[in-house]
């Protein structure tokens, strides 16, 4: 685990750069956000936000009145997100730094709402983060814990492609340990299992796996 958070405290400044956002997982973050039921206004927590990538779409669908809420256990990233947003001047996002698995929902929820959000968020997604938390499946318990009622819920994340494109078998393999992402720990199955009308999807050759969903 201390291994991980080092990768992400050196790799920061350059995680937009290396981590094959265009040609790879741009995709999966695209189909995540577009299946969102999100509205201008609504608060949307990004669970394991890294360096903000989501933010800009997510902007652009809860509008400037909306709330983005990143959670994130390294203070690395947090900074880029933070860069990003003061760059983009969202003043809208409110950053906090948490490890998704021991946190409790009841102070993260004290701390949005002593930052002008809301206690509980209308949207929440994980883009290719649970898979990297080994206790995942915690993380996944929190996140429904910040939301509210059917609020609306998305899990992107990896697993190894399938038909004839298990021939990138290794490549995938090779940047989910490179990411330190754990490529058979499938979390949205927990989606799948809590949430109501799940909508699954994929792209890259099933390498992305999306699913969404409501909070029952
Ligand atoms: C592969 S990056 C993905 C970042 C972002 N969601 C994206 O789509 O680009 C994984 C992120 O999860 C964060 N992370 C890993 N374990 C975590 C934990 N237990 N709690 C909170 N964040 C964690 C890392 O610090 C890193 O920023």
């Amino acid at each position: 685990m201390i291994l991980i958070a080092e990768k992400y405290r050196r790799c920061a400044p350059s995680y937009d750069l290396l981590s094959a956002e265009w040609p790879v997982y741009r995709a999966g973050r695209k189909i995540g956000i577009n299946s969102l039921d999100l509205h201008p206004g609504d608060q949307v927590l990004d669970i394991g936000c890294g360096t903000g990538l989501n933010f800009g779409r997510l902007h652009q669908r809860i509008g400037s009145e909306g709330i983005i809420v990143g959670i994130d256990r390294s203070p690395d990233m947090l900074a880029q997100a933070r860069r990003k947003a003061s760059r983009k001047k969202w003043a809208n996002v409110i950053l906090i730094e948490a490890d998704a698995t021991m946190l409790t929902p009841a102070a993260i929820r004290a701390s949005i709402a002593a930052q002008g959000g809301r206690e509980y968020s209308e949207a929440a997604l994980a883009t290719y983060a649970l898979s990297i938390m080994a206790d995942w499946e915690t993380a996944w318990t929190n996140m429904i814990r910040m939301s509210s009622p059917r609020a609306s819920m998305a899990v992107v994340d990896m697993q190894e492609p399938t038909g004839i494109f298990v021939l990138a078998t290794p490549l995938a393999r090779a940047a989910c340990r490179l990411g330190g992402a754990d490529i058979t720990a499938h979390p949205w199955t927990a989606l799948e299992r809590d949430c109501a009308d799940v909508q699954p999807a994929s792209a890259r050759g099933g390498h992305l796996q999306i699913r969404t969903g409501y909070r029952r």
